[in-house]
């Protein structure tokens, strides 16, 4: 038998053994060694992974690779090899970067022509920076003397290109399949992704009956995932299902590990992880940025966001969805909107159509209705409609509602303007350019004003608030993204600015907040939630909300201003108080010594007196008053805070990767990011240069508003 086959290989003309793989060039050393670079693209050395100002770059081997985004995607340059033998029938590589033959690519010169060539595969909308394995043929170029010249020509956006470990080899690597395919009959209630983040991100689409159902970008894992994203099948149950993704290795095994449950996995340390907030609201897997149709309907406060459920980083908006009996406690449920032929689903706002204005009422509960922006070629502004309470939603079959007016026009705010009877919509236009649309029906949409906010884009707000002490009085506040607002009057149409735009916020973790919609009137608050931008580094999820704040407008010495404060609900989360008797404090003084806390809510209110720094360190993170500058300070965040009659008020709570700050009744509002130092639960209040008269201090430990949460 041995004997037949080896006659038969002598036969075949010597199939003999493959040779050892020689290495070209694998970019470990400390410079390019005899490559020689033009240009300034490819720096003078191979670059250590991600360079500044780009995405991760993944998928490269060692730590060295070529990296031509050295300077960004305007630098340009090449990067040439010496001359060497082709000695093997291919030549491998792995390779990332734009997706541009002539100015992004890596060519094999064999007497000063171009034999081959190949490019990055990353240039798409939101791809990732992943190198992938390629290769190229060369059997028939055996014996001649070659050239690689990596070229970087292109300045625009994916104008550069990644490119290591080129090796010289008989054997393929595993090549690339386009649209692979696997069948599966979905019978559970969720199907489990793998995702690698920072991996290359794979287009991917779930199809039942030949439609297209679901379709998103996915950094699919191959091998063990960081972590599962899971999607909701129960709409699809008991219906065979088609998995689609536009490209895999050969031998991925990507598709074959997903597999589906009851219960997402991780369900047992979820709302525990490391980096969980525990009173600020994150959704269990996936992306969160903007919340989204903050709207209050019989008793439950609903919390719409920004989704990314496939992914840790920001893409395939969604609309997610919450609600919570009292701001605290939330229950997240699926999606409500899903990307569609429109876009996906850009930021937007809810109103409950009591008079169904609409004509989208089926049954006895009002219809709810979301009024977004699909983010598609060009973006508009769609409608959305729930006759369950939220739970189930429709698109409007006549969407788009509003159609593109420039840029990319985005994030109606939508509320009723009840002395005309009318819907106004608040839309951020382009640049620092927002406008008022008005509406009887929801559908149809007709301009009224401009309003120009400088130095703030995106997420507008808009609403009337009484002016604290003087309630039959009031004015409306226009803000948007960063929380730049103006206050200002409102005569149904147009809205007229009385003062410069001044900041809601002083913090490092606020973004496109939003308040609710619908409160009733007895309870007659305005209630804020902003994005809190704040990253969970290696967690199954990014990104939180910012605590719920109650907003109230004061007139004050500079004129009227909006202070924020922490909804009361949050006091329910109380569990030991420590209340630490009125005394002077001195140098070298900590009356919170005995205590240890891992989630804070303390308040002080001290007078200076004869200190010139009064701080607190809650575990590790400082908060200081500069008495004579009358600043605090936190990290890198500052603000003015001026004692009333001799005193400063602060409130302070501490969670897993944030302390937000209040001073003086909301005056001052400074939510900070941090991640805060895990096994460190020692409080500290200090005085330096002087001793301070403390009238109260009060510490409240908090427990985790997950506590009592469902799954
Ligand atoms: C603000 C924003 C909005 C947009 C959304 C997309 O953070 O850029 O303008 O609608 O996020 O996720």
């Amino acid at each position: 038998m041995i004997a037949v086959l080896s006659l038969l290989l002598t036969l075949a003309g010597g199939i003999a053994p493959p040779h050892d793989d020689i290495l070209i060039a694998d970019f470990e050393g400390q410079t390019y060694g005899a490559w020689k670079t033009t240009g300034t693209a490819f720096g003078s050395a191979p670059a250590h992974g991600t360079l500044p100002g780009q995405m991760a770059v993944t998928g490269y081997k060692g730590n060295g690779l070529v990296n031509s985004f050295n300077g960004g995607d305007a630098s340009v340059g090449t990067l040439t090899s010496p001359p060497f033998k082709i000695e093997r029938k291919h030549i491998r590589f792995l390779i990332g970067g734009g997706k541009d033959l002539e100015k992004t690519c890596m060519n094999l010169l064999v007497e000063d022509r171009i034999v081959r060539k190949a490019t990055g595969n990353n240039d798409k909308p939101g791809g990732s920076e992943a190198l992938e394995p390629a290769y190229w043929e060369v059997g028939e170029l055996i014996g001649k003397t070659a050239v690689i010249q990596i070229v970087d020509n292109a300045t625009g956006g994916w104008g550069h290109i990644n490119v290591d470990e080129i090796v010289m080899s008989d054997s393929k690597p595993a090549g690339m399949k386009n649209d692979v395919t696997r069948e599966i009959v979905l019978e559970h209630k969720y199907l489990h992704l793998p995702v690698k983040t920072g991996g290359a991100k794979r287009n991917m689409s779930v199809l039942i009956d030949g439609h297209e159902e679901r379709k998103f970008e996915i950094e699919l894992a191959d091998g063990k995932p960081d972590w599962w994203a899971f999607m909701d099948i129960t709409p699809f149950r008991g219906r065979k299902a088609t998995l689609k993704v536009d490209r895999l290795p050969e031998d991925s095994t990507a598709l074959n590990a997903i597999d589906q449950s009851n219960e997402i996995k991780g369900a047992d340390t979820l709302y525990r992880e490391r980096l969980r907030p525990q009173f600020h609201f994150s959704p269990r897997r996936g992306w969160n940025n903007d919340p989204n149709g903050l709207v209050y309907y019989k008793g439950e406060y609903h919390l719409f966001f920004q989704h990314n459920p496939y992914g840790w980083n920001w893409g395939n908006m969604h609309w997610g969805h919450a609600v919570s009996p009292d701001l605290v406690h939330w229950k997240e449920l699926p999606e409500a909107l899903y990307p569609d032929a429109h876009g996906t689903m850009f930021s937007g706002s809810a109103i409950v159509d009591t008079d169904n204005t609409a004509g989208f009422q089926t049954g006895t509960e009002k219809p709810l209705v979301s009024i977004f922006t699909a983010a598609g070629t060009p973006f508009t502004q769609g409608l959305a409609y729930s006759n369950d309470k939220g739970r189930t939603w429709t698109k409007y079959p006549n969407n788009p509602v509003l159609p593109h007016i420039v840029g990319e026009n985005r994030d109606p705010k939508v509320f009723w303007y009840a002395p005309d009877k009318k819907w106004v919509m608040a839309l951020y236009l382009d640049k620092s350019d927002f406008a008022l649309f008005s509406s009887k029906d929801l559908k149809a949409w007709e301009k009224m004003s401009d309003i120009a906010l400088p130095g703030t884009t995106e997420c507008p707000e808009f609403f009337e608030i009484p002016i604290e002490g003087d309630k039959k009085n009031t004015r409306w506040v226009f803000y948007g993204g960063n929380g730049g607002y103006l206050v200002g009057k409102f005569d149904g149409k147009k809205f007229t600015p009385e003062a410069e735009p001044h900041s809601l916020h002083s913090g490092n973790c606020w973004y496109a907040s939003q308040t609710y919609n619908n409160i009733p009137q007895k309870d007659g608050r305005r209630i804020l939630v902003p994005w809190g931008t704040m990253a969970t580094p290696d967690m199954p999820f990014n990104q939180m909300m910012g605590i719920p704040v109650e907003l109230t407008l004061h007139p004050t010495e500079e004129g009227l201003r909006l202070f924020a404060t922490p909804i009361r609900e949050l006091n329910t989360l109380r569990t030991h108080s420590h209340n630490i008797p009125a005394t002077t404090l001195k140098p070298n003084e900590n009356p919170l010594s005995n205590i240890q806390a891992e989630l804070i809510d303390l308040s002080i209110e001290v007078s200076p007196d004869g200190a010139e720094e009064i701080g607190l360190n809650l575990r590790g993170i400082a908060i200081r008053y500069d008495v004579k500058a009358q600043e605090l300070s936190c990290l890198n965040q500052k603000a003015k805070l001026k004692p009333i009659e001799g005193k400063i008020r602060l409130r302070v709570l501490v969670d897993r990767t944030s302390v937000d700050i209040f001073g003086n009744g909301g005056h001052l509002y400074m939510p900070v990011g941090v991640i805060v130092p895990q096994e460190n639960h020692s409080l500290e209040v200090y005085v330096k240069g002087g001793s301070a008269q403390i009238h109260a201090l009060n510490v409240h430990e908090l427990k985790s508003a997950w506590s009592h949460g469902e799954r």
